[in-house]
């Protein structure tokens, strides 16, 4: 048995409906590691930590909570994103720049889900209006990934949560760990 005492992991989200938050609950339990919620998280918490895993939900091609990330309390900041696009058809270049991030290593995205009977009235709204003042005015045919996801799902209820896409970003957590205890 390892005697070795386990680095300690924060797996932190940020979510609106409960996607993010499965998504968290699943590499918490998978990773033996502690679970926050972001409103609850002080700084100098963060510090006590040797690996911090973030997940935050994609709204209006902002990552909630970004800022945590951005302002970097830990060396190993992993960070994963939960929205309705395809992630293997999504460029989150533009997304991740917006938040002062960047892709690359350590970065993961995952898909969720919505139910727009559950959507508060400012949500409902901002949909509608993203829907009146780009999709309408295209065909379907020039519609990119997040926008085809967009439409197929208007109005409706879609889930793509999958436990099994968070095998790769629990693969790089064990090899950061690994990392850490020959330090
Ligand atoms: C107002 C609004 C804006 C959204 N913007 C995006 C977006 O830019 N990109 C995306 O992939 N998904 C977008 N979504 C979908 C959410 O990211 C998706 O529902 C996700 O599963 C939400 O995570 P949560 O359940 O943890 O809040 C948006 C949803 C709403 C309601």
């Amino acid at each position: 048995m390892n005697m070795e005492k386990n680095k300690r992991i924060a797996v932190i989200y940020k979510s609106a409906y409960g996607t993010t938050k499965r998504y968290a609950e699943w590499i918490a339990d998978e990773l033996d590691a502690e679970l926050m919620e972001y409103k609850t998280v002080s700084s100098s918490l963060l510090g006590e930590y040797d690996i911090i895993v973030y997940g935050g939900g994609l709204y209006a091609s902002g990552i909630l909570g970004a800022d945590l990330v951005a302002k970097r309390h830990c060396e190993n900041i992993v960070l994963f994103t939960v929205g309705l696009a395809n992630p293997a058809k999504t460029d989150y270049t533009e997304i991740m720049e917006k938040s002062g991030l960047t892709e690359g290593a350590g970065v993961f995205h995952l898909r969720g889900g919505i139910d727009y009977k559950k959507l508060n009235l400012v949500h409902k709204g901002m949909m509608a209006m993203m829907k009146k003042m780009s999709i309408d005015k295209k065909s379907y045919e020039e519609l990119n990934s997040e926008e085809r996801a967009f439409v197929d799902t208007y109005g409706g209820k879609v889930d793509f949560t999958d436990k099994g896409a968070i095998a790769p970003l629990i693969e790089y957590v064990r090899s950061l760990q690994n990392k850490e205890q020959h330090r």
